[in-house]
């Protein structure tokens, strides 16, 4: 990452006159940015959780649907398994496309680690890789392929294999020829960091290949408080390289064109657990860290008296709350529309909500339902209607 900020800092000049140029506010209505919807089915086999329906989906903010499922590359191999208990959920899709919208398919257990291991050095694997996929896509009526790039728990010699790249390129080359004759969409989920777009990757090639890439922010540390993807460096910041500003300006200085970057704004919470209840900012040493969902806990923020909220007054970064020993950091409705703002102004594709079914769907905490989808859209397609309210 050092290297990564000498590069940042050499380009610092050009890229402020860059953006100088280009930042030409307009509140004109705009019909070109994408606003990315993904829907996760991977709660599917816990039925009695809420979230999973496709209600979550108010398609009427999306201009592209991503349905994550958690088929495998085995599942699709073999052509077993792809409709039991989904058809349910598949059988939207027609009716989505049928309404002008864009629905892509996202295998999120099928990653570059998977790749790498099963497709091997075997150009014939991957072309039948890509024969089944569109199958598959012409069966169920989809029109795009998201392909997850990063994987948590992989090891990461895996990634930093150049040979395996070469892999992974030749299988992205491969779904491209086979997508432009169809009109269909190519799409990929990349986060930085050494993990999956490491140095040596040719991350413009990729981007070249793809219609869009949706940038999902690094993890953050689990000993110490930390915000999900602040949008700017603010004093005391000990980790700049998860801001997302950086992680733009990575992608642009490795020639990626900014239309092809969709920027992913998180609609999880950060929760952690404070080791001394009085040291309660950012940075402050903590034994937990966890995932929780931004329903769950914009309603204990917004109804309960004892959370303290923090919002940044410059709005360089997101929210966070307290209370007793909890810590919990999150994208509310204006942090969302100034990652809208932020879009706009450095000319990228959109912005997406990652994911549907973590953003307040059923509108418990007062914003109404789908508050931060809701924002990113109305922000982003300049519809001239009152502002909405922040809840939390
Ligand atoms: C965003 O990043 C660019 C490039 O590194 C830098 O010039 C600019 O000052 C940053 N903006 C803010 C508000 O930090
Ligand atoms: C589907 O994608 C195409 C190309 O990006 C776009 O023109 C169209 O408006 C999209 N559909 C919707 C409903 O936004
Ligand atoms: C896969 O299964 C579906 C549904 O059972 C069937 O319609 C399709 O022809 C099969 N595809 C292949 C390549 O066998
Ligand atoms: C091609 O795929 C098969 C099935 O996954 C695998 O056994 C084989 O090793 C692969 N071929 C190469 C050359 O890696
Ligand atoms: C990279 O991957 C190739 C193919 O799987 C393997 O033959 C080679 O040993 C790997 N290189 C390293 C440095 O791990
Ligand atoms: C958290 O862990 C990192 C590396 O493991 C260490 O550098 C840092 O000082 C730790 N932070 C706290 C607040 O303990």
């Amino acid at each position: 990452m050092v290297s990564n900020l000498c590069y940042v800092l050499a380009l610092l000049a050009y890229v402020h006159i860059r953006a100088t140029i280009e930042a030409t506010p307009t509140t004109e209505p705009r019909k070109d940015l994408k606003i990315v919807c993904p829907y996760h089915l991977n709660t599917w086999y816990a039925p009695d959780s809420r979230d999973y329906l496709p209600e979550v989906i108010d398609e009427s903010q999306c201009t592209h649907i991503v349905y994550s499922d958690r088929i495998r590359y085995t599942d699709l191999a073999a052509n077993r398994s792809l409709h039991d208990g989904k058809k349910l959920f598949y059988d939207r899709v027609p009716e989505f496309r049928k309404k002008g919208i864009n629905v892509s398919i996202s295998f999120f257990k099928f990653n570059g680690y998977e790749f790498a291991k099963i497709l091997g050095n075997s150009p014939e694997n991957r072309t039948d890789f890509v024969d089944k996929l569109v199958g598959f896509m012409e069966q169920n009526q989809f029109n795009g392929f998201d392909l997850f790039w990063g994987c948590r728990s992989c090891a990461k010699e895996h990634y930093r294999n150049v040979t395996h790249d070469e892999y992974f390129m030749d299988l992205v080359r491969q779904l491209a020829e086979k997508f432009k004759p169809r009109g269909w969409f190519l799409s990929t989920f990349v986060s930085i960091g050494e993990g999956v777009v490491h140095n040596g990757f040719d991350i413009r090639k990729l981007s070249e290949y793809v219609d869009w890439m949706t940038y999902h922010p690094i993890d953050s540390p689990e000993n110490s408080t930390a915000l999900i993807a602040p949008l700017y460096f603010y004093p005391g910041d000990v980790q700049p390289e998860s801001t997302v500003n950086f992680s733009v300006n990575y992608f642009l200085e490795r020639g990626v064109a900014p239309h092809k970057l969709v920027l992913g704004v998180s609609s999880r919470a950060q929760q952690y657990k404070l080791q001394y209840v009085d040291k309660n900012g950012l940075n402050a040493p903590a034994d937990q860290q966890f995932s929780e969902y931004f329903y769950e806990i914009c309603e204990k923020v917004a109804k309960n008296e004892q959370w303290t909220v923090v919002h940044d007054p410059d709005r360089r970064i997101g929210t966070y709350a307290y209370f007793d020993e909890k810590w919990i950091s999150y994208n509310d409705v204006e942090d969302v529309q100034n990652k809208a703002e932020y879009i706009k102004q450095n000319n990228l594709g959109g912005g997406s909500i990652s994911s549907l079914n973590y953003d307040d769907f059923e509108g418990r905490c007062g914003c109404g339902k789908s508050p931060l989808l809701r924002a990113l859209a109305q922000s982003l397609r300049n519809d001239g209607a009152a502002k909405m309210e922040n809840c939390t």
